[in-house]
């Protein structure tokens, strides 16, 4: 009986593979395949130093998931947290009413992010024990508490959160360890997060390195 629901299965398969576009492969991520790949370089480099791992703006939790997987197959789990914090229901207003008064933007292109909810994330990922979820606007979050930090991911696209998070995370971070920064990346909606992050270079002396289209990273020493 098993062989014969097995066959079906597979016939079911072929067909909505053959004459279907089911079954094609779609890119899902919202960042860049260098970005998850040097994420997991970063974590792998740092493997033997005690810290965890940030992931600032999550939405629904996609390369959040990503790394708990790596963390979980790698056995780090129980030698540190995975920290998502966001706010869980978007912008806040103060925030986009800054990027449409002082920067320009549309109202209308910062709408975004407000399926999102804090009770379904959290269930999303209960099997992961190691991921955190922390709802707070980032700007007002003590880094300190979730410190030391290794490897951090800054993915709240406008400028004054990006401003208000990078020197807190900054000093949260390890001896060694690094920040990216998504949407380093001029002439797009979110490119506050790319003037946060030149600002915060020239803060701290830092010459200023993007990889792939669109992430900048901060190394401390
Ligand atoms: C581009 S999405 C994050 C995408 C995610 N990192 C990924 O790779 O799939 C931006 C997220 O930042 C969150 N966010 C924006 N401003 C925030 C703030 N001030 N504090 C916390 N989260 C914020 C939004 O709620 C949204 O979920």
């Amino acid at each position: 009986m098993n062989n014969i629901v097995r066959a079906l299965k597979e016939q079911a398969k072929r067909l909505v593979f053959r004459h279907t576009s089911f079954a094609a492969p779609t890119y899902r991520y919202n960042i860049e395949p260098i970005q998850l790949a040097t994420l997991i370089t970063e974590i792998e480099r740092l493997k033997n130093v005690q810290g965890n791992v940030v992931e600032i703006g999550v939405a629904r939790g996609l390369t959040t998931r990503f790394l708990a997987q790596h963390i979980k197959n790698q056995k780090m789990d129980q030698a540190l947290k995975l920290y998502a914090v966001d706010t869980f229901e978007s912008f806040t207003e103060s925030d986009v009413a800054f990027e449409v008064s002082q920067r320009g933007k549309s109202l209308e292109a910062l709408d975004a992010f407000k399926y999102n909810d804090y009770e379904v994330w959290k269930k999303n990922f209960a099997e992961f024990k190691f991921v955190v979820a922390v709802q707070s606007d980032c700007s007002i979050v003590d880094y300190d508490q979730y410190g030391p930090i290794k490897v951090a991911f800054l993915d709240v696209d406008l400028y004054l959160p990006t401003q208000k998070t990078l020197p807190k995370l900054y000093k949260a971070l390890v001896s060694g360890g690094v920040i990216l920064v998504d949407d380093v990346l001029q002439g797009t909606d979110y490119d506050g997060a790319y003037q946060a992050y030149m600002e915060f270079c020239q803060t701290i002396g830092q010459k200023p390195e993007v990889i792939g289209n669109k992430c900048g990273v901060i190394r401390k020493p």
